[in-house]
């Protein structure tokens, strides 16, 4: 299991604010090599699959309405460490939990309109990539 990937997603309200490029230089910023990026929109299947671990929660349905509103940019990135480096570049769930600087703090309006996706381990990560990416979209 390779550790130096993580996979992101920039979500609806980042796409909609026009906070892609000022999200993006961040990620640059932070030492993270761009495997793969698209823009795409999740279906409800897809967005309900890919947020099944949270199926039993009560903001499930909210969560998959969100995610599913408009497009997404989707991205897989590199570096040493990337799973746990990401996580503290894009700081606590809750933007009001969230450390300054970081991409949640800067442009995260609430816990449930958060921004940004980031893997939490190894697997998911390689799981997340390869659901949104062929081999031939990654460089
Ligand atoms: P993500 O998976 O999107 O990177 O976020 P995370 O690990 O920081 O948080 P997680 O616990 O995996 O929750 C997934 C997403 O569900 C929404 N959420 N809403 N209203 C709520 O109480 C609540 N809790 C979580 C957020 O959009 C969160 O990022
Ligand atoms: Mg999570």
């Amino acid at each position: 299991m390779r550790t130096d990937r993580t996979f992101t997603m920039l979500k609806p309200d980042s796409v909609e604010k026009g906070n892609i490029g000022a999200i993006v230089d961040k990620i640059n910023a932070a030492g993270f090599r761009i495997v793969a990026m698209k823009l795409t929109h999740m279906t409800s299947q897809d967005a309900q699959e890919f947020y099944a671990v949270h199926s039993e929660r009560p903001f499930y349905g909210e969560l998959v309405e969100y995610m599913t509103r408009g497009p997404v940019v989707a991205a897989i990135l590199e570096k040493d460490n990337a799973v746990a480096d990401f996580r503290t570049l894009i700081g606590a769930t809750n933007p009001a939990d969230a450390a300054e600087g970081t991409i949640r703090k800067l442009y995260a309006a609430s816990m449930g309109e958060n921004a940004v996706h980031g893997s939490d381990s190894d697997e998911n990560a390689a799981i997340e990539g390869a659901f949104h990416f062929s081999g031939r979209e990654m460089f």
